[in-house]
């Protein structure tokens, strides 16, 4: 912890642990810190970061809170769930963390050590997901250290609990909420929290590369909806339909799923690459619950 603190405070990266997956941190005050994440991670530099910190106070330095933004961040932080906002003219969040925009993303992870990390520096940490730019997120300090090798810092002994990004809900406009990126809060669980609609944002203009197409990709081509296996492919099975290789979760569960997604996805791709196999099958996924935040990174990986 004080070697990772030291190095944040001299402006270098961290990787740490979220509940959601590895994030790769840096001063968000501090343009110079931010700029080696998008170098380091091949990262477009008009694509922002989310701010992480460490409770809901810290989080009103940074952005203008309505009402129903604080209601929703009260009960659903810490957690894993990112907040957009208006950033404050004050704010000292730098342009780079933020790609220019006027709004920011913000979360308050649940996890014992990305909290001490947070209330120990004091300061707000960007942190996107520790990985390539577009290959698979990061579920273990294993994955982190394949992409970055010594060149970053990595807290570890901690272990990922969900597997897949935080919701991202932009609450800018408190009458219309709109969910930019699915995770484990659903759309039903923040409409049930607001008492009031949310609708998954559908316009063309892309807010959040997040929302990109083509994104969370492995190098092999992903096939959703597979009932069997065809010739040239490894098999990603869920529940009865087993495909012969790796199984999401046997008995059918979408939390265990989620949880095995990422890791699973790159030993098949490991797998599928070195015996130039070309397509990863993945069996039909429920679109209910966190199914449907599974089904989205399929659907961006096969797309
Ligand atoms: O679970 C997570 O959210 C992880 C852990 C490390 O916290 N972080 C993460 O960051 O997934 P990243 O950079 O991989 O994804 C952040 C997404 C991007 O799609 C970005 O475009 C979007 O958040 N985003 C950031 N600021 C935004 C803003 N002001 N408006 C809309 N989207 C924003
Ligand atoms: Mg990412």
């Amino acid at each position: 912890m004080k070697k990772a603190l030291e190095i944040l405070n001299k402006g270098g990266l961290v990787a740490f642990p979220t509940e959601t997956v590895y994030g790769l941190g840096a001063d968000a005050t501090n343009d110079e810190a931010c700029k080696k994440i998008y170098e380091i991670k091949s990262r477009p530099s008009n694509n922002p970061m989310i701010i992480h910190v460490s409770s809901l106070e810290k989080a009103k330095e940074i952005a203008e809170f309505n009402p129903l933004a604080e209601k929703l961040a009260r009960i659903v932080w810490p957690g894993p769930i990112s907040i957009v906002l208006k950033k404050l003219p004050d704010s000292k969040i730098c342009e780079t963390a933020t790609a220019g925009l006027d709004t920011v993303a913000i979360r308050v992870p649940m996890n014992d050590l990305a909290l001490d990390l947070l209330k120990n520096f004091g300061k707000p940490v960007a942190a996107p997901s520790a990985n390539i730019s577009n290959y698979i997120s990061p579920t273990s300090a294993e994955h982190v250290e394949e992409a970055f090798g010594k060149k970053v810092y990595i807290l570890k002994n901690e272990h990922v609990v969900l597997g897949l990004e935080s919701t991202i809900i932009d609450m800018t406009n408190p009458d219309q909420p709109e969910i930019l990126r699915a995770g484990f809060v659903t759309k039903s669980i923040i409409s049930d929290i607001l008492k009031k609609d949310v609708v998954y944002h559908e316009s063309d203009k892309v807010i959040a590369p997040g929302m990109m197409k083509k994104h969370y990709s492995p190098h092999t081509n992903v096939r959703m909806d597979a009932t069997e296996l065809r010739v040239n492919e490894v098999g990603l099975g869920f529940g009865d339909i087993d495909l012969g290789y790796l199984n999401l979760s046997r008995r059918g569960d979408l939390t265990e799923a989620a949880l095995n997604l990422y890791s699973m996805l790159r030993i098949l791709d490991k797998e599928a690459q070195s015996q130039n196999i070309k397509t990863i099958a993945v069996a039909p996924i429920p679109n209910d619950g966190v199914g449907i935040a599974i089904n989205d990174k399929l659907k961006r990986a096969s797309g």
